[in-house]
This record gives C-alpha cells, structure tokens and sequence, in this order.
C-alpha cells in the first residue's frame, strides 16, 4: 500500500533518497531527523505494519511547511524502498530494560539475513547503514548476506556514544561541544573504548586540560565518563522504553555525512580489515565516511591501554559472529 503524497514532489526523481526500513521509534526519529536537516529529497519509510507506516508518514507530511522541502514515502511494500541511494536498517527487536544489545544477537542477525537480499534487489546501489542492535554484529551479518564491497556496510556503531563522551567532556570543561573531539570506538556496546589519547578540548590535548588551574580529566573522572557512557542507554531505556532523540540524530548525521560526500571521520561500525593486529572484524575506529561509505580506519596509534580494550572488545563481537556463524 502506497501512501499518497500530500504534494507533487517535481525534484525527487532526481534527487537522492534515504530509505529507512522499520518505522518504530527509532525508524521515524531518523525519518524526521533527516526531513529537519534536508538530508535527502526523499525518505521512505518501509515497514511490516501497514497503519503504523501509515501513520509515520502522514504525521511527518503534515510537519512538512516548517522544513526544508522533503518527499515523505512509505508503505508496507520493500518497493518504497527502490533506487534509495543509502538503506537505514532499525527494524527488529529492541533492548529491554536492563537486556544488554548482545542478548538480540540472534533474532536480529536473522532478520537481516532474509530482509538484505530484498532490500537490493529494489536499492541495488545503496550504501546500507544498519542501526538495529548488536549493530557490530548485525553490520557484519549484513556484510555477508550482501556480497557488498566492505566500504558500503557502513554501521552507526559508536558515532552516538562519541557524542554521549563529547557532551560529558563538555560540561566538566565548560566548553561547547563543537569545540570538543573525542571517539568511542570498538563495540556499541558493553565494551566500548574511550580513546583519551586522542580527545581534544579545542587544541589542548585533554589530559593537559585545566579548569582554574586544576586538571580536570583524572582517572576517576574519566573512569566516571567512560561508565556513564557505557550506561547511557540502560539509563535511558530504564526511563522512557527505548533511546530515540539521540540515535535518530546520530544515524541522520551519517546519511548527511555520506549524501553530501563530507568526508567527516566518524567512528562508524565497517570492517577493520588490519588495524595493529586487529582485523576480520566490524566494529567503530574513526575514519572517513563519504559518498563511497566508509573508508579504512584513520592510522591512529592509541595507548597500550586502549589498544589491549579494543582488542578484547573485537574479541567479543567476533566471539558472538563466530557462535552465529557469521
Ligand atoms: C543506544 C542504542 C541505539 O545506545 O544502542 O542508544
């Protein structure tokens, strides 16, 4: 079922598309995080259930005066998807309170394995960005199931967790966010790595960071940030049902990054072929995403300390791929 479009949209044909499969909370936040930023000329949005896509869309239509001139599409028919330029896929189960994202491996990697094949047979050249969780786990399921070339599975992985530390290094700094740099890499998850050795308040380096003279980012205190940061979602989740806000945000600042060919270097989830040692593994290292994806993780050298976790995080998600025979 086709829902109709309030306004004839004369440029989509020719513009880009996002696609975005599942229109749950997580599905819809990206569509309307997309339609806010103009990312695309039009988003599709694709699920099972007919009235929900239904009811996503009109209420996203009807927001469309207030924002940049985007086609709303969806339909309960993988057709809406076709010719999408970048696939977003949220569909499948989401984290209970207290559930670690690991726990869905299983469900999740199957729902992918049998959506994918369809996906590009209507969106043959998409970039595919999966979001479902374990999205480690599930980029490397879509990865297999779809023959892609590497640099087009292009997980949202921990670009949301990077903004999570960036926005607690701003508040102990006392200084706006854009202005600080930081990376979580490694697994989504549970054994996430904070990459202090290459975090930056402006140009200072953030362990030579002082507020009145005192350094500000201790042990303790980063050992608190890198815990707060690694319990963001339990909290949240405990709270309101799932996280939305801020994934929606996270995964409509790639397709921005990847649509208008950015070069940013984001910590997205994409094969790491040969990284000291680390390798036939997804999993978030910062490096360049444009229109092509995701390019090799950018040759940074962390500490010791942060080399031994990213190894021990690439050891669980491959630990959970090899159990799903991945
Ligand atoms: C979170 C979910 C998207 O971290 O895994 O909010």
């Amino acid at each position: 079922m086709q829902v109709p479009q309030l306004f004839p949209v004369h440029s989509a044909p020719h513009g880009t598309k996002v696609a975005v499969v599942g229109a749950g909370a997580v599905g819809s936040t990206i569509a309307y995080a997309c339609q806010i930023h103009g990312v695309a000329h039009t988003v599709a949005l694709y699920d099972t259930d007919a009235a929900k896509v239904r009811a996503q869309v009109l209420d996203l239509q009807h927001g469309s005066m207030f924002t940049p001139t985007t086609a709303i599409i969806g339909s309960d028919d993988v057709g809406v998807c076709a010719d999408a330029d970048v696939v977003v896929i949220t569909a499948g189960a989401k984290q209970r309170p207290g559930q670690s994202r690991m726990a869905l491996a299983e469900a999740n990697v199957a729902m992918c394995q049998a959506l994918v094949p369809r996906l590009l047979e209507v969106a043959p050249e998409a970039i595919l960005v999966p979001v479902t969780n374990p999205v480690d786990v599930v980029t490397q399921a879509v990865l297999a199931v779809s023959g892609l070339p590497a640099h087009r599975v292009v997980g949202s992985g921990t670009v949301l967790d990077s903004s999570r530390l960036r926005s607690l290094i701003s508040e102990r700094a006392g200084v706006g966010v854009p202005s600080v740099r930081a990376y979580i890499a490694g697994e989504h998850g549970d054994s996430a790595v904070p990459l202090w050795s290459g975090a930056f308040v402006g140009s200072v380096p953030v362990s030579d960071w002082k507020v009145d003279g005192t350094p500000t980012f201790t042990q303790a205190v980063r050992d608190d940030i890198a815990r707060t940061v690694t319990n963001a979602a339990y909290e949240v989740i405990a709270g309101k049902g799932a996280t939305t806000y801020a994934v929606g945000l996270a995964a409509a600042y790639i397709l921005d990054a990847v649509l208008g060919d950015q070069r940013l270097i984001l910590p997205v989830s994409s094969l790491v072929q040969d990284f000291h040692g680390i390798g036939g593994v997804c999993m978030s290292l910062p490096r360049l995403v444009d229109r092509s994806g995701a390019g090799v993780p950018e040759p940074v050298t962390p500490s010791p300390e942060e080399l031994a976790r990213l190894r021990s995080s690439a050891a669980q998600i491959r630990k959970v791929c090899r159990d799903l025979r991945l």
